[in-house]
């Protein structure tokens, strides 16, 4: 994708404000960590990488905005950003790998002064987004061998360049498969309550001259039985360490339907993606979203208004049902606790 999803301009973290999508392309500039806290809670910013981007963008602006006139205060003042940043959205873990990765800068390099303090801090929001890039990139080279000429992926919710800095997770397999002279074909679901399929994903394969079908999220197990799919590959919010994979509600139903269908069912994502320090996915925390969600359609009312709603925003896929778990270092296969721990300690090297 030629747009730049989060950015740094002048001071400031500028996004593009998923909400407005696809009706129009705007821009919203984030001053405070507060303005980055309610992009997050109202999605304008949404998407595991993106927001670990956002969130240590975050934290540079909660640093440049502290009076404090040593680094003793500034280091005060930027984990208060960190910790309010961090109850915006509890499952995605990329948002609390990036708040650890700047606290740990912080205070490595606490003996300066609050501005050098301040100055680093911003390099190394800006190398977290540098690095989303290259590791999307690496995402999108391991990925694009499993797909053939021809095949046709079904994806869900957004795990495009609207969810990273650029280029995708999901559909970087899509967009490096297109870009080697593969003719891949796109399902995309629309993905209810929010509609990220219908609204992003959609939206971007399209801008970038992908062969693109929308479905209903509950057409796919007819699409499925039709033999139309190839291979279903989707995004994570957060991988334990067994495998299991939290992503957007609904995720969980595809990937037995691709089991009973014999379609290879992939995760596309970040080894920043993966939570060693989670078991597995019953430790996985769900968030629950507002209700209105549900009970209204593209801003209409749907539903009573009083009607009691369920609205969980991830669902947790065993890793039984993952055919494989596409990384910037390869595809890791099962048995998953193994090639994720040797992943990670490889990585660390
Ligand atoms: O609620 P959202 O829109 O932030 O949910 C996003 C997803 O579930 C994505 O599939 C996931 O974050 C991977 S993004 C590369």
């Amino acid at each position: 994708m030629n747009i730049k999803t989060v950015d740094w301009k002048r001071g400031r973290m500028r996004i593009v404000d998923q909400t407005r999508l696809p009706e129009e392309l705007v821009y919203i500039e984030c001053r405070a960590p507060e303005d980055v806290h309610d992009a997050l809670r109202r999605l304008a910013v949404r998407g595991a990488p993106a927001i670990g981007i956002a969130a240590a963008m975050g934290v540079v602006l909660g640093a440049r905005r502290s009076k404090a006139a040593d680094a003793a205060g500034l280091m005060r003042d930027v984990r208060k950003a960190a910790r309010y940043i961090g109850t915006a959205r509890p499952t995605a873990v990329n948002l609390f790998w990036a708040l650890r990765r700047m606290l740990e800068t912080a205070e490595r390099h606490r003996a300066g002064g609050p501005r050098a303090l301040t100055r680093l801090l911003e390099r190394e929001a800006l190398a977290i987004l540098e690095e989303d890039n290259a590791v999307c990139r690496g995402i999108g080279r391991h990925g694009a061998a499993l797909l053939r000429d021809g095949d046709a992926v079904l994806t869900h919710c957004n795990a495009g360049g609207l969810a990273t800095a650029r280029y995708g997770t999901a559909l970087a397999v899509v967009y490096a498969a297109h870009e080697g002279g593969k003719r891949i074909r796109v399902y995309t679901d629309e993905t209810r309550p929010l509609l990220q399929g219908a609204r992003l994903t959609a939206w971007e394969l399209a801008r970038a001259g992908i062969d693109t079908t929308l479905i209903c999220d509950n057409m796919a197990a007819k699409v499925m039985g039709e033999g139309r799919i190839t291979c279903v590959i989707t995004g994570a919010d957060r991988i334990a360490a067994n495998g299991d994979t939290a992503n957007k509600i609904g995720t969980y139903g595809l990937a037995h339907l691709a089991r009973a269908h014999r379609v290879p069912f992939y995760i596309a994502a970040p080894l920043s993606t993966i939570d060693p320090a989670t078991a597995s996915g019953r430790g996985i925390p769900i968030e629950e979203r507002d209700p209105d969600e549900v009970r209204t359609f593209a801003g209409r009312r749907i539903a009573p208004r009083r009607v009691r709603v369920y609205n969980p925003a991830f669902d947790v896929t065993p890793a039984r049902l993952i055919s494989g778990i596409i990384t910037e270092v390869g595809v890791l296969r099962p048995p998953y606790r193994r090639s994720i721990a040797a992943a990670l300690r490889r990585d660390r090297r």
